[in-house]
């Protein structure tokens, strides 16, 4: 069984005094004990809040998780955050390759490779993003453009390292446009996704990799998504800043 995960991308939203408002009010009603116990919830908040969200989820099952991180160990890199730092604080899970990243720091397959191998040296578990724009989707190179991603972001990692990734399909035309894949649309990539993984490494391993989707996720198309095979679960965005509507999407497992 592939573990299921809901992973809540808060972006560049909530200073600490909304974190510990909106933590406390998540974990309110957040009864993990009623949970299948093969979901795992994660919250990635800000770089300045994480170290809040830390001690207030100390003795808690949701995991925290950072929006990025550096490639590099220390010293001069004005504005980077390292992977010590991040484990520090605890950190189990480090989103990569968001699309708004790619968009607006220019950020390549290469360096996101380079990051993910960071974070699996560190024994974290990397959420790689990846996703077609709407022009490529209407040119029909969705799967074009995501076989490249693939392949880039995950070059030369082992049959080992893989079995340690999460990788999130975001459509950019469903992000924070209120306009989410479907779930045969979704799941047409997943099943795509896991087929190239089983080209680079063997059908166990592609099977045991959680393919997660994201992209204007919502209690009203929860789950129908997630009843779709392929599909292992939430990379969420808006949804994720209103505590009732993420823990109903958490609930829909
Ligand atoms: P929305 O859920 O707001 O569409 O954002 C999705 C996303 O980018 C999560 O990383």
């Amino acid at each position: 069984m592939r573990t299921k995960l809901v992973v809540g991308n808060w972006k560049m939203n909530c200073g600490i005094e909304e974190t510990k408002i909106l933590l406390e009010s998540i974990l309110k009603n957040y009864n993990g004990a009623n949970l299948n116990n093969l979901l795992q919830v994660c919250v990635c908040p800000s770089f300045t809040s994480l170290s809040t969200a830390f001690k207030i989820l100390e003795s808690n099952t949701i995991a925290l998780g950072a929006q990025d991180v550096s490639i590099n160990d220390n010293g001069a890199f004005t504005g980077e955050v390292s992977i010590a730092m991040l484990k520090e604080l605890d950190c189990q899970f480090v989103i990569v390759g968001h699309s708004e990243r790619r968009m607006y720091f220019k950020e390549s397959d290469e360096l996101i490779n380079k990051k993910v191998k960071k974070i699996l040296e560190n024994n974290l578990t990397p959420i790689i993003c990846v996703g077609e724009t709407l022009e490529q989707k209407e040119n029909n190179q969705t799967k074009e453009v995501i076989k490249k991603q693939i392949h880039g972001v995950t070059n030369n990692l082992s049959n080992e390292d893989l079995l340690k990734i999460v990788i999130a399909y975001e459509p950019v035309w469903a992000i924070g446009t209120g306009k989410n894949a479907t779930p045969d649309q979704a799941e047409e990539v997943h099943l795509f996704i896991r087929k190239l993984l089983t080209l680079k490494s063997t059908i166990n391993v592609s099977e045991s990799i959680s393919i997660i989707y994201g992209g204007s996720v919502k209690p009203e198309n929860s789950k129908q998504l997630v009843a779709m095979e392929n599909i292992d679960g939430f990379l969420v965005g808006g949804a994720s800043l209103k505590s009732n509507l993420f823990l109903e999407i958490i609930h829909s497992f």
